[in-house]
């Protein structure tokens, strides 16, 4: 394994962002290319077909470009979709990001678990497995928001998220049967803990917040563990519309400061 062999980092946008945090205080020498699908999201707006076909295709060239060690798929849209056949096609290590319903499951004291997530990544039958797997004794209240995808984008590149998007995905949730009783809300979207600040004064209440970063960067460290990096190459980010400068200002603090189109 080549020491200067990249992890290549995939969402749609900017919500990977917040994997790629958890990654580098795990491994701080990994060289990273964080990719991102900005021609192409929202994602959750799209069909499976939809989707299936830009991961794939964006992962295999991307693979074919930069030659990374790991891929890690930081979007529970395209994880929950493609997952299974991008490893297929890919002989690369593919760490995905599912919805942390097992967690959620194990702290909740009401019983009663939110999930909220695009609404791509509501409907998949790999949700009612995880649910039918770790939370059949629960009860599992799930809303599509995907408004969060869009404040959370406006949030990195400076704006103020628009407290009317995140009140009505906190109705969403609390409007539904037994809403009330939620203590433990799923951030099943890597945008999404990017507003856990705002979520939280709007839920009220004693709420638990899990999203799946750090346990996506301990796989990540399990799966290199005897694997050497050097950074001195840097990382850079990627992305498929052309960048523009508030895009750079949200890489700037995550020290990407090289973003290329791909
Ligand atoms: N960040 C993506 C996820 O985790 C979704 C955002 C989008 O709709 O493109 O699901």
């Amino acid at each position: 394994m080549d020491a200067k062999s990249p992890i290549l980092l995939f969402d749609s946008g900017l919500g990977g962002l917040t994997v790629l945090r958890a990654l580098r205080a795990a491994l701080p020498d990994a060289p990273v290319i964080y990719a991102a699908d900005t021609a192409g999201l929202p994602y959750g707006e799209k069909t499976e077909a939809e989707i299936a076909a830009r991961v794939a295709g964006l992962l295999g060239r991307m693979s074919e470009r930069y030659a990374p060690r790991l891929i890690c798929i930081a979007c529970n849209t395209a994880s929950t979709i493609a997952l299974g056949m991008v490893r297929d096609v890919l002989n690369v290590p593919i760490v995905g990001t599912v919805p942390a319903i097992k967690p959620a499951a194990a702290l909740t004291k009401s019983g009663t678990i939110g999930l909220l997530g695009t609404a791509a990544t509501i409907r998949q039958r790999y949700v009612d497995d995880l649910e039918a797997q770790f939370a059949s004794d629960k009860r599992l209240i799930r809303y599509a928001a995907p408004g969060l995808v869009g404040a959370a984008e406006a949030k990195l590149r400076g704006g103020t998220p628009d407290p009317a998007i995140i009140a009505s995905a906190v109705a969403g949730l609390r409007e539904q049967a037994g809403g009330d009783a939620i203590d433990t809300v799923v951030l099943a979207c890597t945008h999404f803990p990017l507003l856990e600040d705002e979520l939280r004064a709007a839920m009220g209440g004693a709420v638990t917040f899990i999203d799946g970063a750090d346990g996506i960067a301990r796989r990540i460290v399990s799966l290199t563990q005897n694997e050497a990096f050097d950074h001195s190459a840097g990382s850079f980010a990627v992305t498929t519309a052309t960048p523009d400068s508030a895009i750079y200002a949200a890489f700037a603090p995550f020290g990407i400061t090289r973003v290329e189109q791909f």
